[in-house]
């Protein structure tokens, strides 16, 4: 049976372009048997609709002028390009037969959306300001080509209406260690924090504006007590005034992953219902780093992993110098010392790691693995997608776009969620959103009193 799949491995191998597409790995193809393939310049075309031509031609390694020359029937792209382009459009996941719409706020590199679009979910809006992480969110959902930027700026009557809401909106005002450098700034943090603290009243006009009929709200474990709890009384409060049934958990990723991650969700409905997290199906056995780190029988993968000797080894680029290797080694004896805790944490395959947080970019002392007769080491962004869950079985694997450097890729997993557990919530909360009798049409005196009219 191996030798079948060797076998098959290296007839599709041969049949592919020097340059696989970015996300699509050798792995994923040893799965996939060899189909016959038509040469047209139909997929061209079909690509070009989510894609422009300077992108297709950098993902397929040729230029602009054959993109063209192919999209108008003046020459036919080789087999090789059309197998190549068919991986890249199957990306495409979105559902044929949506059963329901969901718009993705402060949408970062789209792990919440990833969650629901399973669960034949169709996005229909997506708002998310910084270029890098539009550009990976551009990469794994080909049809988001209209990405809207500062939610602040958006009329909430001119989103399009749409079943769910769902938001992780940002987090430093109200996380500890965004506090704590806040107040050492002498800036104001939470809901006084002029730029970033007030957009959760954003949502809530939005909420307003199109009363969906639910909503999935993801924040760090502090918002809870934050300001001694009258942040998280006042966001509560908000919602249910706007007749929204809210439930809340502090949920740890654990489970699903080999990373202790504990994260803050709020479940809403526009008609009471019983929902329960705890009705959320958690894995029986839960994985390890072991589970996530690259390992010698992998393909490699161009600037994370390479091939020595005939095994996969992670780039050393990723081991610690001997020169930050004892600055951090010093500083967390400095901090044992103080009685303060780590200060970094080094980790073998049977562990499970620290949070990862967005400023992993800057030494990685949170998660660093350990490695025979070397320095320890830092996750490389492909090992982050899968503590994050983005990357796992069955799902295609998450595009890191190469103008994308490790510590933007970096920054985006440490905002993110994971995957698996925004996946769980959904499918708990779906069956509910779903039953149209719970949601009966808004009547006419209901409707003069809202500020638009429900997509019901
Ligand atoms: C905590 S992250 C959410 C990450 C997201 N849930 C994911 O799965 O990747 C918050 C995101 O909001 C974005 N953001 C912050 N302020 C914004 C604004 N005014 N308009 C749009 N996006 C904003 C940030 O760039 C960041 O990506």
């Amino acid at each position: 049976m191996a030798g079948i799949v060797t076998v098959k491995l290296r007839r599709i191998q041969m049949t592919m372009p020097r340059q696989l597409p970015t996300g699509v790995t050798a792995d994923r193809l040893s799965v996939m048997p060899p189909r016959k393939v038509r040469r047209t310049s139909a997929p061209i075309r079909r690509a070009l609709r989510y894609m422009s031509q300077e992108e297709l031609a950098a993902r397929l390694g040729v230029s602009g002028r054959t993109i063209r020359r192919w999209a108008v029937g003046e020459s036919v792209p080789k087999t090789a390009y059309i197998t190549a382009l068919s991986h890249l459009l199957e990306r495409d996941n979105r559902p044929r037969y949506p059963q329901f719409s969901f718009v993705d706020l402060f949408a970062g590199i789209g792990g919440l959306r990833r969650g629901f679009e399973v669960l034949n979910g169709r996005c229909v809006f997506t708002s998310e300001w910084d270029s890098f992480a539009t550009k990976t969110y551009k990469a794994n959902f080909p049809d988001a080509d209209d990405i809207a930027g500062d939610i602040t700026k958006i009329d909430p009557t001119s989103i399009p209406d749409h079943d769910v809401l769902l938001a992780g909106f940002p987090c430093q005002p109200f996380s500890l260690a965004g506090v704590s450098k806040k107040n050492s700034l002498g800036r104001e943090h939470g809901f006084k924090d002029e730029a970033q603290g007030t957009l959760f009243f954003n949502v809530l006009k939005i909420l307003e504006a199109k009363r969906p009929r639910g909503f999935l709200l993801e924040n760090v474990k502090n918002l809870r007590s934050h300001d001694r709890g009258r942040t998280y009384a006042v966001i509560r409060g908000a919602l249910t005034e706007l007749g929204y049934t809210v439930f809340d958990q502090t949920i740890d990723a654990r489970p699903w992953v080999p990373q202790r991650r504990e994260r803050i969700f709020l479940a809403g409905f526009r008609t009471p219902v019983s929902f329960s997290f705890d009705g959320i199906d958690r894995p029986a056995s839960s994985p390890t780093l072991r589970d996530i780190l690259h390992h010698n029988g992998e393909e490699p993968e161009g600037h994370f992993t390479l091939r020595e000797r005939g095994r996969t080894i992670v780039d050393p680029r990723y081991t610690l110098s001997d020169h930050l290797w004892s600055y951090l080694q010093a500083y967390a004896a400095k901090h044992r010392a103080k009685g303060n805790g780590f200060g970094c944490s080094v980790f073998k395959g049977t562990d499970i790691a620290r949070t990862l947080s967005a400023r992993y970019h800057k030494d990685g002392s949170e998660i660093l693995i350990e490695q025979r007769g070397k320095n320890p080491r830092r996750l490389t962004p492909r090992e982050c997608a899968r503590l994050m869950g983005f990357d796992r079985e069955g799902a295609p694997p998450h595009v890191i776009p190469q103008s994308v450097s490790d510590t933007q890729a970096y920054r985006q997993f440490g905002n993110s969620v994971v995957v698996p557990v925004v996946e769980a919530i959904a499918r708990e909360m779906m069956p509910r959103i779903l039953q149209p009798e719970l949601y009966p049409p808004v009547d006419e005196q209901q409707l003069s009193l809202l500020p638009s009219q429900s997509s019901d």
